[in-house]
């Protein structure tokens, strides 16, 4: 019932694990596939092995979290036993890649088998990658292109909020060649602690995920499914079912799931049987309730 073919890949549900949460081990993507994700994504891999920022890098504020892990990685040269793990777990295994230009994208892209790519192109906080190119329309179209013309697998364009229009972004990833946009990474954001006075992060500053973003993440979903003509995916603090359907209705043809995954492994079972009753309940189809939002 709630099947779907996403990009080319089939998927038994809409629901996927998102970048950056349970995702730099084998062992820990087949756990998540074997709870019943339609997809997982890996944590963002680049060209050498990065430790990240010094702690803390994790930060529970209300509603969310503020984190500034810095990308640590183990490089994609240490990294395709982790994906062949993964893909035990019988579900499409995406991997998220990061680097500081078109060219860094498509070498690691070259050398990584996965079923689709996930370009981070906006991480808040690391200097020379991330939201530092993702801001950038050029750059934006030139990365995607460039790992297009490397690969024969769907690929996505992670976006991030922290523009004046996403719409543009969206659109220089649909010229480059994207097959879908992913909506939206973490929201730059701060915490301070009145004690010494200090930024609690080891980076100052990091991004902001889990519940305080979703109606941010629900807009930008909104508006790039009117400005684009290829498939959104929605992520930003979905926590229950009925966060999921949200997004469906405002145009993501499936979503991702991070913070969530935090407090409860078996959020991904819980929210599909949460949406099929939901769905049973109103006669209504994924494919009734995709975009419905649009209608007024
Ligand atoms: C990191 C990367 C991200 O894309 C993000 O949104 C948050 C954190 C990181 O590894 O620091």
């Amino acid at each position: 019932m709630l099947s779907l073919t996403l990009t080319g890949l089939k998927l038994k549900n809409p629901l996927m694990l998102a970048a950056g949460i349970m995702g730099t081990t084998g062992g820990s993507l087949k756990r998540i596939a074997d709870s019943g994700a339609g997809a997982v994504v890996t944590k963002s891999i680049g060209l050498e092995p990065k430790s990240g920022h010094s702690n803390p890098s994790m930060v529970d504020v209300d509603c969310g979290y503020l984190n500034a892990m810095g990308l640590p990685n183990p490089s994609y040269k240490n990294f395709q036993h982790e994906i062949d793990t993964a893909k035990e777990g019988g579900v499409p295994v995406i991997a998220s890649i990061f680097g500081g230009c078109s060219l860094d994208f498509s070498q690691i892209s070259i050398a990584i088998h996965a079923d689709a790519f996930e370009l981070n192109v906006s991480c808040p906080h690391a200097q020379g990658y991330g939201a530092e190119i993702g801001t950038d329309p050029i750059l934006v179209e030139e990365i995607t292109h460039a790992v297009k013309n490397t690969v024969d697998v769907p690929v996505w364009v992670k976006l991030t909020p922290n523009v004046t229009n996403i719409k543009s972004i969206g659109l220089a990833a649909q010229r480059g060649g994207a097959d879908a946009v992913v909506a939206i990474n973490t929201i730059r954001g701060m915490a301070i602690d009145i004690e010494s006075g200090y930024p609690i992060l080891g980076n100052k500053f990091g991004g902001l995920s889990g519940r305080a973003i979703k109606p941010v993440a629900v807009k930008s979903v909104y508006d790039l499914y009117e400005a684009l003509d290829i498939p959104v995916i929605g992520v930003g603090g979905i926590s229950d079912w009925k966060d999921a359907i949200e997004f469906i209705m405002a145009g993501a043809q499936a979503v991702e799931i991070g913070s969530a995954v935090g407090n409860n492994i078996n959020i991904f079972n819980e929210i599909s049987s949460g949406m099929e009753a939901f769905l049973s309940e109103k006669e209504w189809t994924l494919e009734d309730i995709y975009g419905m939002a649009h209608q007024v």
